[in-house]
Protein backbone atom coordinates (compact mmCIF):
# COMPACT_ATOMS: atom_id res chain seq x y z
CA UNK A 1 0.00 0.00 0.00
CA UNK A 2 0.86 3.41 -0.65
CA UNK A 3 -0.08 5.57 1.62
CA UNK A 4 -0.33 9.60 2.05
CA UNK A 5 0.52 11.09 5.49
CA UNK A 6 -0.39 14.40 6.12
CA UNK A 7 1.41 16.58 9.11
CA UNK A 8 3.69 13.82 9.82
CA UNK A 9 6.45 16.10 10.93
CA UNK A 10 4.47 16.77 14.12
CA UNK A 11 4.44 15.45 17.37
CA UNK A 12 1.48 12.34 16.27
CA UNK A 13 1.99 11.98 12.48
CA UNK A 14 5.80 10.96 12.64
CA UNK A 15 4.77 8.44 15.94
CA UNK A 16 2.42 7.17 13.47
CA UNK A 17 4.99 6.79 9.96
CA UNK A 18 7.65 5.11 12.29
CA UNK A 19 5.40 2.85 13.67
CA UNK A 20 3.98 2.10 9.98
CA UNK A 21 6.78 1.77 8.48
CA UNK A 22 8.26 -0.19 11.15
CA UNK A 23 5.19 -2.88 10.80
CA UNK A 24 4.63 -2.76 6.97
CA UNK A 25 7.51 -4.02 5.11
CA UNK A 26 4.98 -3.49 1.58
CA UNK A 27 4.11 0.11 2.11
CA UNK A 28 5.48 3.28 1.32
CA UNK A 29 4.88 6.20 2.81
CA UNK A 30 4.62 9.89 1.29
CA UNK A 31 4.53 12.87 4.44
CA UNK A 32 3.15 15.75 2.84
CA UNK A 33 4.44 18.81 6.05
CA UNK A 34 4.33 22.70 5.65
CA UNK A 35 6.49 22.72 8.16
CA UNK A 36 4.65 25.16 10.59
CA UNK A 37 6.54 26.37 13.79
CA UNK A 38 5.29 22.39 15.13
CA UNK A 39 6.52 20.47 12.01
CA UNK A 40 9.68 19.03 12.26
CA UNK A 41 11.38 16.90 9.88
CA UNK A 42 13.78 15.86 12.54
CA UNK A 43 11.42 13.78 14.13
CA UNK A 44 11.69 11.34 11.44
CA UNK A 45 15.65 11.31 11.13
CA UNK A 46 17.61 8.23 11.59
CA UNK A 47 14.80 5.65 10.27
CA UNK A 48 16.72 2.32 9.23
CA UNK A 49 17.55 2.59 5.93
CA UNK A 50 15.46 -0.37 4.50
CA UNK A 51 12.71 2.10 6.18
CA UNK A 52 13.90 5.02 4.96
CA UNK A 53 14.25 3.65 1.37
CA UNK A 54 10.17 3.36 1.09
CA UNK A 55 9.62 7.18 2.94
CA UNK A 56 9.70 10.66 1.07
CA UNK A 57 9.27 14.05 2.36
CA UNK A 58 7.70 17.05 0.29
CA UNK A 59 7.28 20.11 1.81
CA UNK A 60 3.52 22.01 1.30
CA UNK A 61 0.32 22.50 1.89
CA UNK A 62 -2.43 20.31 2.01
CA UNK A 63 -4.49 23.01 1.04
CA UNK A 64 -2.59 23.39 -2.16
CA UNK A 65 -4.63 20.78 -5.12
CA UNK A 66 -2.17 20.83 -7.67
CA UNK A 67 0.49 19.91 -5.28
CA UNK A 68 -1.58 17.35 -3.07
CA UNK A 69 -3.47 15.88 -6.67
CA UNK A 70 -0.02 15.61 -8.33
CA UNK A 71 1.42 13.81 -5.19
CA UNK A 72 -1.63 10.95 -5.90
CA UNK A 73 -0.72 10.51 -9.25
CA UNK A 74 3.05 10.34 -9.14
CA UNK A 75 3.17 8.07 -6.21
CA UNK A 76 -0.03 6.10 -6.84
CA UNK A 77 -1.90 7.14 -3.41
CA UNK A 78 -4.09 3.92 -1.78
CA UNK A 79 -5.12 5.90 0.95
CA UNK A 80 -4.91 9.18 3.45
CA UNK A 81 -3.83 9.50 6.79
CA UNK A 82 -4.89 13.61 7.18
CA UNK A 83 -2.64 14.73 10.50
CA UNK A 84 -1.94 17.95 8.91
CA UNK A 85 -3.58 21.25 11.53
CA UNK A 86 -2.66 23.63 13.54
CA UNK A 87 -3.53 22.09 16.83
CA UNK A 88 -3.00 24.17 20.38
CA UNK A 89 -5.86 25.82 21.97
CA UNK A 90 -4.11 28.91 23.29
CA UNK A 91 -3.06 29.62 19.50
CA UNK A 92 -6.12 29.44 18.49
CA UNK A 93 -6.99 31.76 21.42
CA UNK A 94 -4.56 33.71 20.36
CA UNK A 95 -5.05 34.07 16.76
CA UNK A 96 -7.61 31.94 15.29
CA UNK A 97 -7.27 32.42 11.56
CA UNK A 98 -5.00 30.50 10.94
CA UNK A 99 -6.87 27.33 12.20
CA UNK A 100 -9.74 28.01 10.01
CA UNK A 101 -7.66 28.42 6.96
CA UNK A 102 -5.66 24.72 7.58
CA UNK A 103 -7.88 22.64 9.45
CA UNK A 104 -11.08 23.77 7.37
CA UNK A 105 -9.94 25.22 4.34
CA UNK A 106 -7.24 22.82 3.99
CA UNK A 107 -9.06 19.41 5.09
CA UNK A 108 -11.68 20.58 2.36
CA UNK A 109 -9.20 21.33 -0.61
CA UNK A 110 -7.36 17.65 0.65
CA UNK A 111 -10.87 16.19 0.61
CA UNK A 112 -11.73 17.35 -2.96
CA UNK A 113 -8.44 16.77 -4.65
CA UNK A 114 -8.86 12.95 -3.24
CA UNK A 115 -11.89 12.35 -4.45
CA UNK A 116 -10.98 14.24 -8.04
CA UNK A 117 -8.09 11.31 -7.99
CA UNK A 118 -10.43 8.52 -7.15
CA UNK A 119 -8.51 7.57 -3.50
CA UNK A 120 -9.96 4.81 -1.88
CA UNK A 121 -9.62 5.27 1.80
CA UNK A 122 -9.33 8.70 3.69
CA UNK A 123 -8.87 8.91 7.30
CA UNK A 124 -9.35 11.96 8.77
CA UNK A 125 -7.76 12.68 12.42
CA UNK A 126 -9.72 14.84 14.89
CA UNK A 127 -10.36 15.06 18.62
CA UNK A 128 -12.78 14.68 22.15
CA UNK A 129 -12.96 18.46 22.38
CA UNK A 130 -15.26 18.96 19.20
CA UNK A 131 -17.67 17.31 22.17
CA UNK A 132 -16.97 19.88 24.25
CA UNK A 133 -16.83 19.55 28.11
CA UNK A 134 -18.34 17.38 30.24
CA UNK A 135 -19.67 17.41 33.99
CA UNK A 136 -18.33 14.99 36.95
CA UNK A 137 -19.78 12.17 35.35
CA UNK A 138 -20.16 10.29 32.06
CA UNK A 139 -17.71 9.55 28.75
CA UNK A 140 -17.66 10.75 24.77
CA UNK A 141 -19.30 8.61 22.77
CA UNK A 142 -19.53 8.90 19.13
CA UNK A 143 -23.05 10.21 19.48
CA UNK A 144 -22.72 12.75 21.66
CA UNK A 145 -23.69 15.80 20.21
CA UNK A 146 -20.98 18.69 19.17
CA UNK A 147 -20.17 21.39 21.03
CA UNK A 148 -17.19 22.83 20.62
CA UNK A 149 -15.92 25.42 23.08
CA UNK A 150 -12.71 26.95 21.23
CA UNK A 151 -11.26 28.26 17.88
CA UNK A 152 -9.05 25.42 17.43
CA UNK A 153 -12.04 22.52 18.35
CA UNK A 154 -15.03 24.57 16.11
CA UNK A 155 -12.22 24.54 13.50
CA UNK A 156 -11.83 20.78 14.19
CA UNK A 157 -15.71 19.78 14.12
CA UNK A 158 -16.29 21.70 10.93
CA UNK A 159 -13.65 19.95 9.35
CA UNK A 160 -15.32 16.75 10.55
CA UNK A 161 -18.30 17.65 9.20
CA UNK A 162 -17.03 18.11 5.91
CA UNK A 163 -15.82 14.73 5.96
CA UNK A 164 -19.59 13.43 7.01
CA UNK A 165 -20.70 15.33 4.19
CA UNK A 166 -18.31 14.15 1.61
CA UNK A 167 -19.76 10.36 3.01
CA UNK A 168 -23.03 11.72 2.37
CA UNK A 169 -23.11 13.62 -0.43
CA UNK A 170 -20.62 12.09 -2.84
CA UNK A 171 -20.33 8.94 -1.23
CA UNK A 172 -16.56 9.23 -0.58
CA UNK A 173 -14.41 6.97 1.66
CA UNK A 174 -13.76 8.75 4.58
CA UNK A 175 -13.95 7.98 8.13
CA UNK A 176 -12.95 10.29 11.12
CA UNK A 177 -11.29 9.07 14.21
CA UNK A 178 -11.53 11.26 17.55
CA UNK A 179 -8.82 11.11 20.64
CA UNK A 180 -7.73 11.97 23.73
CA UNK A 181 -4.82 14.14 24.94
CA UNK A 182 -1.65 12.64 23.66
CA UNK A 183 1.49 12.56 25.27
CA UNK A 184 5.12 10.47 24.56
CA UNK A 185 7.95 11.19 22.32
CA UNK A 186 8.38 14.13 19.85
CA UNK A 187 5.51 16.51 21.62
CA UNK A 188 6.30 20.35 21.15
CA UNK A 189 7.01 22.19 24.29
CA UNK A 190 3.56 24.07 24.21
CA UNK A 191 1.63 21.31 25.28
CA UNK A 192 1.08 20.92 29.40
CA UNK A 193 3.47 17.54 29.67
CA UNK A 194 6.64 18.87 27.86
CA UNK A 195 6.52 22.42 28.81
CA UNK A 196 6.18 21.47 33.00
CA UNK A 197 9.09 19.08 31.79
CA UNK A 198 10.47 22.10 30.38
CA UNK A 199 9.92 24.00 33.56
CA UNK A 200 10.66 21.78 36.12
CA UNK A 201 13.96 21.06 34.93
CA UNK A 202 15.52 24.49 34.61
CA UNK A 203 13.66 25.37 38.28
CA UNK A 204 11.24 27.46 37.09
CA UNK A 205 7.87 28.17 37.89
CA UNK A 206 4.99 25.38 36.31
CA UNK A 207 2.13 27.39 34.85
CA UNK A 208 -1.02 25.80 35.82
CA UNK A 209 -4.47 27.48 34.60
CA UNK A 210 -7.04 28.52 37.11
CA UNK A 211 -7.74 25.92 39.91
CA UNK A 212 -5.94 22.84 38.08
CA UNK A 213 -8.66 20.42 38.38
CA UNK A 214 -9.44 20.72 34.86
CA UNK A 215 -9.22 16.49 33.59
CA UNK A 216 -8.16 15.30 30.63
CA UNK A 217 -7.64 11.25 29.71
CA UNK A 218 -4.39 11.01 28.80
CA UNK A 219 -3.18 8.07 25.81
CA UNK A 220 0.04 7.05 25.23
CA UNK A 221 0.88 8.43 21.63
CA UNK A 222 1.36 4.64 20.60
CA UNK A 223 -1.93 3.52 21.38
CA UNK A 224 -2.94 6.65 19.46
CA UNK A 225 -1.55 5.47 16.71
CA UNK A 226 -2.62 1.77 16.69
CA UNK A 227 -6.11 2.78 16.82
CA UNK A 228 -5.61 5.29 13.53
CA UNK A 229 -3.66 2.25 11.82
CA UNK A 230 -6.81 -0.02 12.64
CA UNK A 231 -9.52 2.02 11.48
CA UNK A 232 -7.19 2.45 8.33
CA UNK A 233 -7.09 -1.31 7.89
CA UNK A 234 -10.67 -2.10 9.34
CA UNK A 235 -12.64 0.93 9.51
CA UNK A 236 -16.11 1.52 8.06
CA UNK A 237 -16.53 4.05 5.59
CA UNK A 238 -18.71 7.06 7.34
CA UNK A 239 -17.70 5.71 10.47
CA UNK A 240 -16.59 7.64 13.48
CA UNK A 241 -14.11 6.04 16.05
CA UNK A 242 -13.31 7.37 19.17
CA UNK A 243 -9.52 5.88 20.67
CA UNK A 244 -9.29 6.65 24.74
CA UNK A 245 -7.34 5.16 27.50
CA UNK A 246 -8.94 5.55 30.92
CA UNK A 247 -6.31 7.83 31.73
CA UNK A 248 -8.42 10.83 33.57
CA UNK A 249 -6.16 12.27 35.58
CA UNK A 250 -6.57 16.16 36.46
CA UNK A 251 -3.54 18.67 35.50
CA UNK A 252 -2.27 18.86 39.17
CA UNK A 253 -1.96 14.97 39.10
CA UNK A 254 -0.33 15.20 36.47
CA UNK A 255 1.66 18.20 37.45
CA UNK A 256 2.67 16.48 40.83
CA UNK A 257 4.02 13.38 38.97
CA UNK A 258 6.01 14.95 36.66
CA UNK A 259 7.93 16.73 39.97
CA UNK A 260 8.03 13.79 41.68
CA UNK A 261 9.67 11.72 39.06
CA UNK A 262 12.15 14.48 38.28
CA UNK A 263 12.94 14.95 42.19
CA UNK A 264 11.68 19.04 41.92
CA UNK A 265 9.06 20.27 44.74
CA UNK A 266 5.92 20.89 44.83
CA UNK A 267 6.50 24.71 45.31
CA UNK A 268 7.49 25.24 41.53
CA UNK A 269 3.55 25.42 41.31
CA UNK A 270 2.36 28.34 40.16
CA UNK A 271 -1.32 28.90 39.52
CA UNK A 272 -2.24 31.67 36.60
CA UNK A 273 -4.99 33.10 34.94
CA UNK A 274 -7.62 30.63 33.50
CA UNK A 275 -7.69 29.62 29.57
CA UNK A 276 -10.80 31.57 28.62
CA UNK A 277 -12.82 29.01 27.57
CA UNK A 278 -11.25 26.32 29.36
CA UNK A 279 -12.74 22.75 29.33
CA UNK A 280 -13.53 21.15 32.40
CA UNK A 281 -13.29 17.71 31.81
CA UNK A 282 -12.95 14.77 29.49
CA UNK A 283 -13.29 10.99 28.86
CA UNK A 284 -12.92 9.30 26.04
CA UNK A 285 -15.56 5.87 25.63
CA UNK A 286 -13.85 3.59 23.22
CA UNK A 287 -15.96 0.80 23.26
CA UNK A 288 -16.94 1.11 19.79
CA UNK A 289 -13.81 0.83 18.34
CA UNK A 290 -12.89 -2.16 21.37
CA UNK A 291 -15.89 -4.13 19.39
CA UNK A 292 -15.89 -2.33 15.52
CA UNK A 293 -11.73 -2.77 15.41
CA UNK A 294 -10.28 -5.11 18.06
CA UNK A 295 -8.75 -1.40 19.57
CA UNK A 296 -6.84 -1.93 23.44
CA UNK A 297 -4.06 0.78 24.75
CA UNK A 298 -1.28 -0.85 26.17
CA UNK A 299 0.28 1.55 28.15
CA UNK A 300 -0.64 2.72 31.72
CA UNK A 301 -0.15 6.60 32.60
CA UNK A 302 2.29 5.48 35.46
CA UNK A 303 4.18 3.68 32.93
CA UNK A 304 3.89 5.97 30.00
CA UNK A 305 4.73 9.46 31.46
CA UNK A 306 8.02 7.44 33.02
CA UNK A 307 9.01 6.27 29.66
CA UNK A 308 7.96 10.40 28.25
CA UNK A 309 9.85 12.04 30.40
CA UNK A 310 13.09 9.64 30.05
CA UNK A 311 12.90 10.52 26.53
CA UNK A 312 13.06 13.61 26.65
CA UNK A 313 15.62 13.33 29.14
CA UNK A 314 17.56 11.68 26.66
CA UNK A 315 16.89 14.12 23.77
CA UNK A 316 18.08 16.96 25.44
CA UNK A 317 19.26 18.62 21.83
CA UNK A 318 16.03 18.35 20.36
CA UNK A 319 14.37 20.01 22.93
CA UNK A 320 16.70 23.14 22.81
CA UNK A 321 16.13 23.03 18.91
CA UNK A 322 12.45 23.08 18.51
CA UNK A 323 12.41 26.23 20.85
CA UNK A 324 13.79 28.35 18.22
CA UNK A 325 12.69 32.47 18.09
CA UNK A 326 8.87 32.22 17.20
CA UNK A 327 8.46 29.89 19.76
CA UNK A 328 9.98 32.15 22.10
CA UNK A 329 7.81 35.09 20.80
CA UNK A 330 4.32 33.22 21.75
CA UNK A 331 5.44 32.01 24.69
CA UNK A 332 6.49 35.32 26.04
CA UNK A 333 3.64 37.16 25.02
CA UNK A 334 1.24 34.37 26.02
CA UNK A 335 2.07 33.69 29.75
CA UNK A 336 3.17 37.79 29.86
CA UNK A 337 -1.01 37.94 30.03
CA UNK A 338 -1.25 35.43 32.51
P1 LIG B 1 1.33 19.06 15.85
O1 LIG B 1 0.99 20.51 15.99
O2 LIG B 1 2.45 18.48 16.65
O3 LIG B 1 1.66 18.74 14.32
C1 LIG B 1 0.91 19.26 13.25
C2 LIG B 1 1.70 19.08 11.96
O4 LIG B 1 0.90 19.55 10.86
C3 LIG B 1 3.01 19.88 11.92
O5 LIG B 1 4.06 19.06 11.46
C4 LIG B 1 2.71 21.00 10.93
O6 LIG B 1 3.87 21.48 10.25
C5 LIG B 1 1.72 20.34 10.00
N1 LIG B 1 0.85 21.30 9.29
C6 LIG B 1 0.17 22.34 9.84
N2 LIG B 1 -0.51 22.99 8.87
C7 LIG B 1 -0.28 22.32 7.71
C8 LIG B 1 -0.73 22.49 6.37
N3 LIG B 1 -1.55 23.50 6.01
N4 LIG B 1 -0.31 21.62 5.42
C9 LIG B 1 0.55 20.60 5.75
N5 LIG B 1 1.02 20.41 7.00
C10 LIG B 1 0.61 21.25 7.97
O7 LIG B 1 -0.02 18.29 16.10
P2 LIG B 1 -0.27 16.86 16.78
O8 LIG B 1 -0.40 17.03 18.23
O9 LIG B 1 0.67 15.88 16.21
O10 LIG B 1 -1.76 16.56 16.22
C11 LIG B 1 -1.93 15.91 14.96
C12 LIG B 1 -3.41 15.76 14.68
O11 LIG B 1 -4.01 15.00 15.73
C13 LIG B 1 -4.17 17.08 14.62
O12 LIG B 1 -5.13 16.97 13.61
C14 LIG B 1 -4.84 17.18 15.98
O13 LIG B 1 -6.03 17.92 15.90
C15 LIG B 1 -5.12 15.72 16.28
N6 LIG B 1 -5.18 15.34 17.71
C16 LIG B 1 -4.17 15.70 18.57
C17 LIG B 1 -4.23 15.28 19.91
C18 LIG B 1 -3.13 15.62 20.89
O14 LIG B 1 -3.28 15.33 22.08
N7 LIG B 1 -2.01 16.21 20.47
C19 LIG B 1 -5.31 14.50 20.34
C20 LIG B 1 -6.33 14.17 19.43
C21 LIG B 1 -6.24 14.58 18.12
O1 LIG C 1 -8.01 16.42 23.95
C1 LIG C 1 -7.26 16.35 22.76
C2 LIG C 1 -6.53 17.66 22.57
O2 LIG C 1 -5.50 17.68 23.55
C3 LIG C 1 -5.96 17.84 21.16
O3 LIG C 1 -7.02 17.90 20.25
C4 LIG C 1 -5.11 19.11 21.08
O4 LIG C 1 -4.50 19.21 19.81
C5 LIG C 1 -4.06 19.05 22.16
O5 LIG C 1 -3.32 20.25 22.16
C6 LIG C 1 -4.69 18.83 23.53
O6 LIG C 1 -5.45 19.99 23.95
P1 LIG C 1 -5.46 20.50 25.48
O7 LIG C 1 -5.85 21.92 25.50
O8 LIG C 1 -6.22 19.57 26.35
O9 LIG C 1 -3.89 20.30 25.81
P2 LIG C 1 -2.82 21.23 26.54
O10 LIG C 1 -1.58 20.41 26.67
O11 LIG C 1 -2.70 22.57 25.90
O12 LIG C 1 -3.46 21.42 27.98
C7 LIG C 1 -3.77 20.30 28.80
C8 LIG C 1 -4.38 20.82 30.09
O13 LIG C 1 -3.36 21.55 30.82
C9 LIG C 1 -5.51 21.82 29.87
O14 LIG C 1 -6.49 21.65 30.89
C10 LIG C 1 -4.84 23.18 30.04
C11 LIG C 1 -3.76 22.90 31.06
N1 LIG C 1 -2.54 23.75 30.93
C12 LIG C 1 -1.91 23.79 29.74
C13 LIG C 1 -0.78 24.57 29.58
C14 LIG C 1 -0.09 24.64 28.21
C15 LIG C 1 -2.06 24.43 32.03
O15 LIG C 1 -2.64 24.39 33.14
N2 LIG C 1 -0.94 25.22 31.88
C16 LIG C 1 -0.28 25.33 30.69
O16 LIG C 1 0.73 26.08 30.60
Amino acid sequence: MQILVTGGCGFIGANFIRRILGRHADWRVVNLDKLTYAGNPDNLSGLPQEQAERYTFVQGDIGDRELTEGLFEEHRIDAVVNFAAESHVDRSIHDPAPFFQTNVMGTQALLEAARAKKIERFVHISTDEVYGTLGPDGKFVETTPLAPNSPYSASKASSDLLCRAYFETYGFPVLVTRCSNNYGPYQFPEKLIPLMYLKASADEPLPVYGDGLNVRDWIYVDDHCKGVELALLKGKEGQVYNFGSDGEKNNLEVVTTILDILGKPHSLISFVKDRPGHDRRYAMGYGFAQRELGFEPEYEFASGIRATLDWYRANDEWMARVQDGSYRTFMDSWYKER
